[in-house]
C-alpha cells in the first residue's frame, strides 16, 4: 500500500513521540512492503509562534491532502495566557471541526506488565478493557452563544451546551457498531437529572439502541460514571459520551492503565479518513528531556494502521512489540516502578520498531 500521513508534531513533547511513531511506522512499512510517504505541518503554539495562527490554511490543506494525520500535542505555558488573541487550542478544536471529526476512540487496556503503575488495586483493573467513545465537533465545545457578556452585574461569561438529535445518534451509531465488536455492551454517560441537552441526548440513546437489539444498553449519569470508573472499571465496554464529559471521563480512565502516556486515540469521520493522537498533553514540564514516554504515540499509529488503512496484522504486530518491549521490563520513567530497565523517547522508540522488524 501506497499512503500519505501528516504529521503535526505541535508543542512540548509532541514532537518527541511523533518521531518515535513515525520510526515505527517506517519499520512497518519495510517489513511489510508499504510505502509509508510522510509530510509534516503546523500546528498549535508552534504555527502561532511561525505564522499567527495556531491552525494555518496551509495545514488543513496538506491534511485534507493525506489519508490521515498523526498529532503529537499542543499548548504550552507560551500560549496560555487567559487574555492572549489565539490559543494552541483552538488550531486542534478547529481541526477537529474542520475534518469532520465527530467520533473519539479512546481505549483504555491494561497491559498486565504496568499492572503495579496504577494508583489503584490490581484486583480492581485486572479486567478492565473498555473503549471511550467521545463525541468530538459538538456540545459545550462549540455551542454558541460564547464568550463575555459583561452586564450590569459586572463580567461574566456564557458557554452553551448544545445538541442536535442527528449529532447524537450518528455518534451512538459508533458506539454500537464497536460494541457489536467487542463484548456488546454500550453504556451512555449524560446528567439528564439536570440538563436539557442531555434528555435529549438519553431520548436518541434510547432510539439507536433499539436499532441494536443484541447488544446491552445502560445509560449512566456522568457524576456516577466517574465513580464507578474506579470501583467496577471491569464492567464497561463501551462507554459514549458527549464532548465535555468524554474528554474529563478519558483522563480518569487513563489512570486505570497506570500513565496517560499510554493511552491513544483516534477521531474520526464519516469514511475511513482519521486523525490518531495520544489522549496526553504537550507535557511542558519534561519537554526536551528525552523521557517522554511515546508509547501512546505510537498505539495511536497503530490505531490508524488498522482503521484508516485496514492493515490489521500491521497494527497487531506494533501493538504486539510494545507489549513484549513492556514485559522484558523496559520503562520510561512515567512507567516505571521499581527494578525495571528506565529508558528514554527514541530508545523506547528504538525497542519498538526493532521489535516490529524482528518478529
Ligand atoms: C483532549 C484535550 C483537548 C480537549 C484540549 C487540549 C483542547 O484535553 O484531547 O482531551 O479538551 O479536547
Ligand atoms: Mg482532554
Amino acid at each position: 500500500m501506497d499512503a500519505k500521513i501528516t504529521l503535526l508534531p505541535g508543542d512540548g513533547i509532541g514532537p518527541e513521540v511523533v518521531a518515535e511513531a513515525e520510526k515505527v511506522l517506517a519499520a512497518v512499512g519495510s517489513k511489510f512492503g508499504h510505502t509509508f510517504e510522510f509530510a509534516r505541518a503546523l500546528a498549535g503554539g508552534i504555527a502561532i509562534d511561525q505564522t499567527g495562527n495556531p491552525l494555518p490554511d496551509e495545514t488543513l490543506a496538506v491534511c485534507r491532502q493525506s489519508d490521515a494525520v498523526l498529532l503529537g500535542a499542543v499548548g504550552g505555558p507560551k500560549w496560555s495566557d487567559p487574555k492572549a488573541p489565539v490559543r494552541p487550542e483552538q488550531g486542534l478544536l478547529k481541526i477537529r471541526k474542520e475534518l469532520g471529526l465527530f467520533a473519539n476512540i479512546r481505549p483504555v487496556k491494561i497491559y498486565p506488565a504496568l499492572a503495579e503503575a496504577s494508583t489503584l488495586k490490581r484486583d480492581v483493573i485486572e479486567n478492565v478493557d473498555l473503549v471511550i467513545v467521545r463525541e468530538l465537533t459538538g456540545g459545550i465545545y462549540f455551542g454558541q452563544p460564547q464568550g463575555p457578556v459583561d452586564g450590569p452585574n459586572g463580567r461574566a461569561a456564557i458557554d452553551t451546551m448544545h445538541y442536535t438529535e442527528a449529532e447524537v445518534a450518528r455518534l451512538m451509531h459508533v458506539a454500537f457498531k464497536i460494541a457489536r465488536q467487542r463484548r456488546k455492551k454500550v453504556t451512555s454517560v449524560d446528567k439528564a437529572n439536570v440538563l436539557a441537552s442531555s434528555r435529549l441526548w438519553r431520548e436518541v440513546a434510547h432510539q439507536v439502541a433499539a436499532e441494536y437489539p443484541d447488544v446491552e444498553f445502560e445509560d449512566v449519569l456522568v457524576d456516577a460514571c466517574a465513580m464507578h470508573l474506579i470501583r467496577r472499571p471491569g464492567d464497561f465496554d463501551v462507554v459514549a459520551a458527549g464532548n465535555l464529559f468524554g474528554d474529563i471521563l478519558s483522563d480518569e480512565a487513563s489512570m486505570l492503565a497506570g500513565s496517560m502516556g499510554m493511552l491513544p486515540s483516534a477521531s474520526l469521520a464519516e469514511g475511513k479518513f482519521g486523525l490518531y493522537e495520544p489522549i496526553h498533553g504537550s507535557a511542558p514540564d519534561i519537554a526536551g528531556q528525552g523521557i517522554a514516554n511515546p508509547l501512546a504515540t505510537i498505539l495511536s499509529a497503530a490505531m490508524m494502521l488498522r482503521t484508516t488503512f485496514d492493515l490489521p496484522a500491521e497494527a497487531d504486530a506494533v501493538e504486539a512489540a510494545v507489549d513484549s518491549v513492556l514485559a522484558r521490563g523496559y520503562r520510561t520513567p512515567d512507567l516505571a516502578w521499581s527494578g525495571e530497565t528506565k529508558v528514554g523517547t527514541e530508545e523506547m522508540g528504538d525497542l519498538v520498531a526493532q521489535t516490529v522488524i524482528e518478529a
